[in-house]
């Protein structure tokens, strides 16, 4: 703790000591027909603000980082099927990427889980994999599409899981496509958020309901993602359905608290998926590549937050964004993004699902 608070809080000082400074002499200078007396009122009131403000935010980020440490170090590796009871778990999205990899970290845990994804070629290969793998462990399959027909799909679901114990909700799925607003219809925005963001609502409502019924301890997560703190130009309905999950989340999580269930949302930053398999691969992503994670570290950030946090961010592009969220607002945010727009404009991105 002391070796984070002592530069942030020197930080704070300095910074504080240029501004107080500056704003000093001008203030002396253009109000030179102001008493002394009131002068020397106002620049230690001006001095009094500085200081506040710049401690007030050395303690915002020290607060915000502490946690992320310390369970980064000491927190690895939290046995959910201990702290939960858990016997089943369901995990969306769970064919490729974080959310395989999140079925396989439970599975080592000897939880058994329901494997939500398209009826495609990933789905049966991960499939055999899991069985190969984990030979004592149950994986149950329910093949969906979840970006239309919502009844369709949640009765698949509520039937496929009538008779389970499931204690541990991931809502995983989601799919980027990084295009111009205008050039995508209607329609293929509406099945962004029925995936992304209407799914993780309709299961967490599904099963949240169930576990209240059933008096049971259990935690609900959801994988957002590091857009959701800054303006997602050429990905605005990616960027909003993220948003609206961890909004979502963080509230549900103080009314769940009560009812012994856990909310968490993480944001990972860069992950080496199939995410962008059909995003066109230019600067900014490719930038980002560089410092990617791999699904299966992000899948242990998801496990190891269940209960500890209710909002983690995962790698260096989540932190940056947040920590700027705090400092400017989204007006200051959107100007200093303007004049980086044409470099991050997709070349020809229209496509995707
Ligand atoms: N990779 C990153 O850099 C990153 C960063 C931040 C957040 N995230 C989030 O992490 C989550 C997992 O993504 P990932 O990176 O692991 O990518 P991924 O490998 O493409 O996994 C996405 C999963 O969602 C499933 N899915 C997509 N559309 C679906 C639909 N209509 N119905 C049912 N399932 C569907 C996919 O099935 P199919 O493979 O069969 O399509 C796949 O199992 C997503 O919510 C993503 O937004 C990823």
């Amino acid at each position: 703790m002391t070796f984070l608070a002592a530069p942030t809080v020197t930080y704070s000082i300095l910074y504080n000591f240029l501004f107080d400074l500056i704003s000093i002499q001008y203030i002396y200078y253009s109000c030179s027909f102001v008493s002394q007396r009131a002068m020397e009122l106002l620049s230690r009131a001006w001095a009094v603000f500085c200081y506040g403000t710049g401690i007030t935010s050395a303690l915002s980020i020290v607060l915000y980082l502490f946690p992320f440490m310390f369970y980064s170090i000491f927190g690895r590796n939290q046995n959910l099927r201990k702290r939960y009871d858990a016997e089943w778990a369901i995990v969306t999205g769970a064919s490729s990427g974080i959310g395989k990899a999140v079925v396989k970290k439970l599975a080592r845990q000897g939880i058994n889980c329901c494997v939500v994804a398209l009826n495609d070629h990933l789905m049966t290969n991960a499939m055999t994999e899991f069985h190969r793998e984990f030979p004592l462990v149950e994986f149950r399959s329910i093949p969906v599409d979840l970006c239309c027909q919502p009844e369709r799909y949640m009765g698949t679901i509520i039937e496929a899981t009538k008779n389970l114990n499931i204690s541990i909700v991931v809502n995983n799925a989601g799919y980027l496509v990084m295009s111009f607003f205008h050039r995508r219809s209607m329609e293929a925005h509406l099945k962004q958020i029925e995936v992304n963001q209407l799914a993780a609502l309709r299961i967490t409502w599904h099963f949240y309901q169930r576990l209240i019924e059933e008096k049971k301890k259990g935690c609900i997560l959801f994988t957002s993602s590091a857009v959701c703190y800054l303006p997602a130009p050429f990905a605005s309905m990616y960027g909003a359905t993220k948003s609206f999950l961890t909004h979502f989340a963080t509230s549900l999580a103080i009314e769940a608290e009560s009812k012994g269930i856990d909310v968490t949302v993480v944001s990972p930053s860069f992950t080496h998926t199939n995410l962008y398999a059909k995003t066109p691969k230019f600067g900014v992503i490719n930038a980002l590549a560089r410092i990617g994670w791999t699904p299966e570290d992000v899948a242990q950030v998801i496990l190891d937050s269940a209960g500890r946090f209710i909002v983690r961010d995962c790698g260096a592009y989540a932190l940056c964004t947040c920590i700027l969220g705090r400092i400017l607002d989204a007006n200051a945010m959107s100007k200093l993004i303007v004049p980086f727009r044409d470099s991050m404009a997709p070349p020809g991105a229209s496509s995707g699902k």
